[in-house]
């Protein structure tokens, strides 16, 4: 499937519009980037980045969540759990992230993201040191004890392949900008840690 997905990259040329990120982040009032949430499933990246949203809306702050499940539905609904198209998954997502961007949105994503050469590849998107790698952490009785879906027990039963933490690996980031802990925080407070290290890192700076 990935293979069938490859650009084809002949005779396209990038065309610059007149109208700039620097125009649109002028407009907005803030500069923009990505918040990369990375963590096991359940572990809290989703429910923490709408928070996360809901805070930045509140501050006047132009901000966008792109989810897993959500992102899995439509424009990566070909792909699988496998490495590769888990790469494949994070490789495209890391492109509309770059869009999202050059249209004036700070980006907040909740994608597993298990793979750290696949982290590192949309890392290099933002050359300007625009994103920001929050990892979510949380042990996996309270990731269990959260899962509606019930997918930990299916997958622990053997009904799912390829399950990030059971049967597939998960590679802890070295050096994440910050680490939640999310069974020690309430989604507002863990939203609220994200936007405090934006504040002193002097990053996106909306109003
Ligand atoms: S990623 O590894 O490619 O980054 P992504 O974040 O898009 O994963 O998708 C995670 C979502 O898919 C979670 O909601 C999870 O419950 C569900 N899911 C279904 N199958 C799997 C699997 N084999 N491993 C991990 N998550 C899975």
């Amino acid at each position: 499937m990935v293979e069938a997905c490859k650009a084809k990259n002949n005779n396209v040329t990038w065309f610059n519009g007149h109208v700039t990120r620097k125009d649109r982040e002028k407009l907005h009032g803030h500069k923009v980037g990505v918040v990369w949430f990375t963590g096991l499933s359940a572990s809290g990246k989703s429910t923490i980045a709408h928070q996360l949203e809901k805070e930045l809306h509140m501050r006047g702050c132009s901000s966008y969540v792109l989810d897993g499940d959500n992102v899995r539905h439509g424009l990566c609904s070909d792909l699988s759990f496998t490495p590769e198209d888990r790469s494949e998954n994070i490789r495209r997502i890391g492109e509309m992230v770059k869009l999202f961007v050059d249209a004036g949105i700070l980006v907040l994503t909740a994608f597993i993201s298990p793979y750290k050469s696949d982290r590192d590849k949309v890392r290099s998107l933002f050359p300007g040191g625009e994103f920001v790698e929050v990892y979510v952490e949380c042990p996996e009785h309270i990731r269990a004890s959260r899962d509606e879906k019930g997918i930990y027990k299916r997958a622990k039963a053997g009904e799912i392949e390829n399950f990030t933490g059971i049967s597939a690996p998960y590679e802890i980031p070295q050096n994440p900008d910050l680490v939640i802990r999310s069974h020690h925080k309430t989604p507002e407070e863990a939203a609220l840690s994200v936007i405090t290290l934006l504040e002193r890192r002097r990053l996106f700076q909306w109003k």
